[in-house]
C-alpha cells in the first residue's frame, strides 16, 4: 500500500516555498535593494570587481548552505520577517561579492552592463518559467522569439518574409549550430552517417583570429581542429578578400570540399570587422557557404552612424548575433539567422514521438523551437529584449552602440596623445587594444613589456578601481578594454590612465 508521506511541516514548507505573500514581500525588499545598489554603483561608488580567491567564496558559499534553515512554521507571528532577513542578507552577499558590471569603471569583457529593466521582464519569464521547446509549451515566449528574430534580421538587412532565425544560450551555441547547418548541407547524410569520407577530409576556412568557439565547433562537428585553415588577415587584422579567394582555389584545385567559410564582425581581439562585401562574392564565386559570427558587431546595424561596419552581413547564408553583448540585454540571448529559411530544419532531425505532436494544427509545429535548436527546454530568453525595444523602441539599441563605438575610438586618441601609452590599432569599434610603457621600458625587450602590462593589470583588477582585461598581441601580452557599459565616459578613461601610471609606479621592474 503507497502511503502518504507528506508531514504537516513538509506541507509547511513547500507552502512557504510557493507562497504569494512571500513572493510580493520578498519582491519588494528586491526593489529597494537593487535600487540603492544600482544608485551607488552607476555613480562609480564602491568596487568593480570584489575579489577574493575561489576557495574563500566557495567557503563562505557553503557555509549558507550549513546555515540553520528559518522555521517555517505558520503558527508563528515573526516567520516572514524572519524570511526577509535572510532574504536581504543573502541578497546584500550576492551583491557585495560580485563583479559590477555597472560600475563606470568596468571596461573589461564583451559582457555588457545590461539594462537592468530588461531583467525584470527576464523575471517574468523565470518567476512563471515560461520554456519553449514546443510552441503549447511557451506560446507567448515562442511569438515573442519569433517577432525579435524578425525584427533583429530586418535590422541585419534581410528581407521581410525571406529568411529564419532562433536564439539560442549563447554566441558559441549559435555558432555551433550555424556551422553545422553549413556541415549538414555540404556533407550530406553526414548526420545520419559521420563525416567519414573517401579522398581528402573536408576543411572549414575560417578568420585567423576566430573566436575559439569556431574551431571548437569543428571538433565537435567531426571535422577536427586540425582541418580548420586559417585565412590571411591584411593590415588591420581583417581577413583578406584576394587571399581567401587564393586559398579556397587551391583547394577547390584539389577536389577538398569546403563545408564554410566562417568570417568575423567583428573579430574578438581587436574587434576587426571583416569587408563582408568583397567576402560574399569570393565565397558566391566558389559556391561555398558563409558563416558571419557577428556576435559583438551584428548590433552596428542599429546604427547610422556604424551600420556601414556590416554591409553584407544579410548576404551570409548563415549570422550570429548576440543581445546579450551589444544589444545591452542581460546573459543569455544570442540569434542564428539563415538567409535561406528552409535551412533552419537542417541542423537537427529528430523523431521524438512525445514531444513532437505530428497531429499539431498547421503553422503551430513551425514554432516548436526544439526542432532547430541544440536545447530541449529553452527559456523564454527573449523577454529582456523585446520588452527593452517595446517600451523604448529601436533606437535606444543605436544610441548604446553609437555611444560606446565613439568612445572607444576617442580612447584610442587619449592614448596616441600620451607618450608612455601605446595603442596597437586604430579601433573600428569599443574594443581598445594598447601598453603603458613607461620610459624606463622603453628599450626594454617586448616579453618584458608584455609581463609588466599584465602585473599591472593583476593588481588593477584585485584592487577593486577598474576591471579590464589582457591580451597577446603577436605573442606579447597587452591590455585590453571593451566598452560596453553606456555610462562610461571619457572622464572615467582618463582615470583609468593615471591608475594605469599608478599601479606601474607600484611594480618593482628590477
Ligand atoms: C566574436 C565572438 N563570437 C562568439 C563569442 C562567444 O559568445 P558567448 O560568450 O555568448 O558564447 C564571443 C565572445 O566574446 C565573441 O567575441
Amino acid at each position: 500500500m503507497i502511503t502518504h508521506a507528506a508531514t504537516a511541516a513538509a506541507r509547511d514548507r513547500i507552502a512557504a516555498a510557493f507562497s504569494p505573500e512571500l513572493i510580493g514581500r520578498l519582491g519588494h525588499a528586491l526593489a529597494e535593494t537593487m535600487q540603492a545598489h544600482f544608485q551607488t554603483v552607476n555613480r562609480g561608488e564602491g568596487n568593480v570587481l570584489n575579489w577574493n580567491v575561489p576557495s574563500v567564496n566557495v567557503r563562505l558559499a557553503h557555509e549558507h548552505l550549513s546555515h540553520k534553515p528559518v522555521n517555517v512554521d505558520p503558527a508563528r507571528s515573526e516567520f516572514a520577517a524572519e524570511i526577509e532577513d535572510r532574504f536581504r542578507s543573502l541578497v546584500s552577499t550576492i551583491l557585495a561579492r560580485s563583479n559590477n558590471l555597472h560600475h563606470p569603471h568596468y571596461i573589461g569583457h564583451q559582457v555588457p552592463a545590461s539594462s537592468p529593466i530588461a531583467a525584470l521582464f527576464d523575471a517574468v519569464g523565470s518567476a512563471t518559467n515560461q520554456v519553449m521547446a514546443i510552441y503549447e509549451m511557451g506560446p507567448w515566449a515562442s511569438a515573442v522569439e519569433r517577432s525579435v528574430v524578425e525584427a533583429v534580421g530586418e535590422q541585419l538587412g534581410m528581407s521581410k518574409g525571406t529568411f529564419a532565425g532562433l536564439i539560442t544560450h549563447g554566441g558559441s551555441l549559435a555558432n555551433l549550430t550555424g556551422l553545422l547547418t553549413a556541415r549538414n548541407v555540404c556533407l550530406a547524410q553526414s548526420w545520419e552517417s559521420g563525416v567519414a569520407r573517401p579522398g581528402r577530409p573536408p576543411v572549414m576556412i575560417v578568420h585567423a583570429d576566430a573566436h575559439y568557439g569556431i574551431t571548437r565547433s569543428a571538433g565537435i562537428l567531426g571535422l577536427g581542429t586540425h582541418q580548420v585553415i586559417r585565412a590571411p588577415l591584411d593590415h588591420r587584422r581583417r581577413m583578406d578578400p584576394r587571399g581567401l579567394d587564393q586559398l579556397l582555389t587551391e583547394y577547390r584545385d584539389t577536389s577538398t570540399q569546403i563545408v564554410a567559410v566562417a568570417a568575423c564582425a567583428c573579430a574578438t581581439p581587436i574587434g576587426a570587422f571583416d569587408p563582408l562585401p568583397d567576402i560574399v562574392e569570393v565565397c558566391r564565386k566558389h559556391d561555398v557557404w558563409l558563416h558571419v559570427d557577428a556576435a559583438h558587431g551584428g548590433a552596428a546595424a542599429f546604427s547610422d552612424k556604424y551600420g556601414h561596419l556590416v554591409d553584407g552581413l544579410a548576404e551570409a547564408d548563415s549570422i550570429v548575433c548576440d543581445a546579450h553583448k551589444m544589444m545591452f540585454v542581460p546573459a543569455l540571448c544570442a540569434f542564428v539567422f539563415y538567409r535561406n529559411p528552409a535551412h533552419r530544419f537542417e541542423a537537427f532531425r529528430q523523431d521524438a514521438p512525445y514531444l513532437f505532436d505530428p497531429s499539431t494544427p498547421g503553422e503551430t509545429s513551425d514554432f516548436d523551437s526544439g526542432l532547430m535548436t541544440i536545447e530541449c527546454t529553452k527559456r523564454a530568453a527573449a523577454y529582456g529584449l523585446w520588452g527593452l525595444w517595446s517600451m523604448f523602441g529601436r533606437q535606444l539599441f543605436a544610441d548604446m552602440v553609437d555611444t560606446t563605438f565613439d568612445l572607444g575610438r576617442r580612447f584610442a586618441e587619449m592614448l596616441n596623445a600620451e607618450p608612455d601609452f601605446e595603442c596597437l590599432h586604430e579601433p573600428q569599434c569599443n574594443i581598445v587594444v594598447f601598453r603603458y610603457i613607461p620610459d624606463e621600458l622603453r628599450d626594454a625587450p617586448p616579453s618584458q613589456i608584455g609581463e609588466f602590462n599584465r602585473q599591472v593589470r593583476r593588481q588593477l583588477i584585485e584592487s577593486g578601481e577598474f576591471y579590464i582585461v589582457q591580451t597577446n598581441i603577436n605573442g606579447v601580452g597587452a591590455l585590453r578594454v571593451t566598452i560596453i557599459n553606456p555610462l562610461t565616459t571619457e572622464q572615467h578613461l582618463s582615470e583609468l590612465l593615471v591608475a594605469l601610471r599608478r599601479v606601474g609606479n607600484s611594480i618593482d621592474q628590477t
